[in-house]
């Protein structure tokens, strides 16, 4: 079965101590090194909350202010599922709005995190479980607002987030 996202073979995706499955090196990966490249369907944000995230969960990636990459089937949740969890201390960045690329080196064994407020801009907030010292334990999609965030992911938001930035400022 040809996948509909790509998973860099240096990954494997078993349990994580974040949430349910996660995604893993199981090589050390370079800096720079593209990880995971999201595929699935292009959808609207009523799209999405009417016909995918009740019968799918929660598998989109956002790429723009009303658009979600996204499998819309059970067929094709595995084959586009990335099982990136989220990290308030993340190793992954975007390069664009679908491309997950390694933000320093990683070891061989680390779990494969991105942040959300890298990609998404949603009216949300959910509690975070991600362990790190310097976890913000409350997520919101507004996070990208945050000027220490914006700082410390420079040159890894999605590309749309990233253009709103420097349009703030
Ligand atoms: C796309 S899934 C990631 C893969 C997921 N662990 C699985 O096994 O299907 C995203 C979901 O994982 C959970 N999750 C990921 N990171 C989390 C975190 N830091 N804290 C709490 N839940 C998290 C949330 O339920 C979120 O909606
Ligand atoms: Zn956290």
């Amino acid at each position: 079965m040809i996948q509909l996202s790509y998973r860099s073979l240096k990954t494997e995706v078993r349990e994580s101590k974040i949430h349910g499955r996660g995604l893993f090196a199981k090589a050390d990966i370079a800096q720079g090194e593209i990880v995971v490249v999201k595929g699935g369907h292009i959808v609207d944000r009523e799209t999405l909350g009417r016909e995918i995230t009740p019968h799918l969960g929660p598998v989109e990636i956002q790429i723009d202010d009303n658009l979600f990459i996204t499998p819309v089937n059970a067929a094709e949740r595995e084959l586009s599922m990335l099982y990136s969890n989220h990290s308030c201390d993340p190793n992954l960045g975007l390069r664009g709005e679908i491309t997950f690329v390694a933000m320093r080196e990683i070891r061989a064994g680390e779990e494969l995190t991105h942040d959300w407020a890298m990609t998404d801009d949603d009216d949300y907030s959910a509690e975070c479980n991600c362990g790190a010292n310097s976890c913000r334990k409350v997520l919101t999609g507004k996070d990208w607002q945050k000027p220490e965030l914006q700082r410390k992911y420079a040159g890894y938001f999605s590309a749309y987030l990233a253009r709103k930035i420097s349009k703030q400022s």
